[in-house]
């Protein structure tokens, strides 16, 4: 297993977000994460990352225990991951977003950076090799030297995979990958996360769009208010009756007030 997740808690004062959750991702393995809003996905990435410090919980990453540690100490152990709302550098080019990547492995001294030794300039240069390889994996069609922030969204949603990939993880978190994608560029996603993963990097994605779920994921586990409530093959989850009663809880709720705004609109439109 590259990650073991066991009896995760986070609260947020009186709000317990992940409430005993256990999953694993193994090698070279594609597991979807999934669940209605407010489950806990995020906040799970965010521990396993780093980013928030569990309340309590085991997280092992490659087999060593990382709950609590930085966000750069887990990067380092091989875990890189992306935003749900997107987090480029907006005012670096493309390619330095990327570029930022590669600074995790790469070895450079303060003073050779500052005196601008040859052996500076050579591991520079590595540095953007490397940033551009990861650039065409991801299929990026958009000009490198620009400003991130002056590409389209989906192709900013490329940038953000490309200076994961930089990091050359074990392991790759997505949050909400396709997520603002128009449908060409959903099947390409799920091409490139094929492709990652036959570089042998493991990858868990949380994601809503169900047809990209289905389709990708080797496994899915599905959380609903901060615990796993399933975790199998996607027929198996598809067909659980607690997966089922998790989304059409949801579901009925929605589906009521969608009813009603239509409702409304339609003695609107007969009034006007
Ligand atoms: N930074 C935060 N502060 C307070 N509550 C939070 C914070 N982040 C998430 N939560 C709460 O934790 C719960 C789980 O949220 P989240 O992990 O974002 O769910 P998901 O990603 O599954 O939609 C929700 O009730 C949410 O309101
Ligand atoms: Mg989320």
């Amino acid at each position: 297993m590259i990650l073991e997740v066991k009896d995760l808690q986070l609260d947020f004062g009186g709000v317990r977000a992940v409430d005993g959750l256990g999953f694993s991702v193994g090698e070279s393995e594609i597991v979807s994460v999934i669940g209605p809003n407010g489950a806990g996905k995020t906040s799970a990435f965010n521990c396993a990352s780093g980013f928030y410090k569990p309340t309590a919980g085991s997280i092992r990453l490659a087999g060593e225990q990382v709950a609590g540690l930085r966000p750069s100490a887990i990067a380092a152990r091989g875990l890189a991951r992306t935003f749900q709302n997107l987090r480029l550098f907006g005012d670096l080019s493309v390619l330095d977003n990327v570029r930022a990547g590669t600074h995790l492995w790469l070895r450079q001294s303060a003073l050779d950076a500052l005196l601008h030794t040859p052996r500076y300039r050579r591991s520079e240069r590595e540095s953007s090799d490397e940033a551009h390889k990861w650039l065409d994996f991801v299929g990026l069609r958009g000009d490198r030297a620009g400003l991130a922030r002056h590409l389209p969204y989906g192709e900013q949603r490329r940038v953000e995979i490309a200076r994961a990939l930089a990091r050359r993880p074990k392991l790759l978190l997505l949050d909400e990958p396709a997520a603002g994608l128009n449908r060409g560029e959903k099947t390409e996603l799920l091409a490139l996360i094929r492709r990652i993963r036959d570089l042998g990097v493991a990858i868990a994605l949380i994601e809503h769009d169900m047809s990209l779920v289905m389709e990708v994921s080797e496994r899915v586990i599905v959380l609903n208010f901060g615990k796993e409530i399933a975790d199998g093959t996607p027929e198996d989850v598809r067909r659980d009756p607690a997966v089922i009663e998790a989304y059409l809880g949801r579901d009925a709720a929605d589906a009521e007030i969608h009813a009603a705004r239509t409702e409304l609109a339609g003695e609107g439109a007969q009034h006007a």
